[in-house]
């Protein structure tokens, strides 16, 4: 088989920026330890209501104005249904499902995941302002998907 010169450079260049990928790839994941972050811990969704921090989901402080804050998600609600937040505190919040997929968004931030029975996901938040917020669900879950929901207090 004769390949013509032009074709060996390009073969080659496509070689080169293959190998450089992989060694990216290798260098970011490896060396580096770059995970995606999801699917860190884990919870049995059928003993969740047993399952520290889960067994009395809310607030709790672990700093100078931050707090845990860990939720559920069933259907068709979240516990706590109401929360009340001091102005100017940073949540981590920790969600987990006590059955389907399900949504969790708070519309005007930058909050929405998802959250799936078995996963904790995690994101934080500071709440600058004070005002009413509604955490709602934005994955069909059922017959009461729209009617799930949980209110926020920054006061
Ligand atoms: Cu939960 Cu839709």
């Amino acid at each position: 088989m004769h390949l013509h010169k032009y074709e060996k450079i390009w073969l080659s260049l496509g070689g080169l920026a293959l190998i450089a990928f992989l060694v990216v790839l290798g260098v970011n994941a490896f060396a580096m330890g770059s995970h995606p972050p999801s699917h860190m811990a884990y919870v049995d969704p059928t003993k969740v209501d047993q399952t520290a921090p889960f067994d009395k989901p809310g607030l709790v402080q672990i700093g100078d104005n931050e707090y845990d804050l860990n939720m559920t998600a069933f259907v068709f609600g979240y516990g706590p249904a109401q929360i009340e937040i001091p102005k100017g505190a940073k949540v981590h919040f920790n969600v987990t499902s006590k059955d389907v997929a399900h949504g969790f968004s708070i519309p005007g931030t930058n909050v929405n995941m998802m959250v799936l029975p078995g996963h904790v996901n995690s994101v934080t938040h500071t709440f600058d302002q004070a005002g009413e917020f509604l955490i709602l669900c934005n994955e069909y879950c059922g017959v009461a998907h729209h009617m799930m929901m949980s209110n926020i207090v920054v006061k």
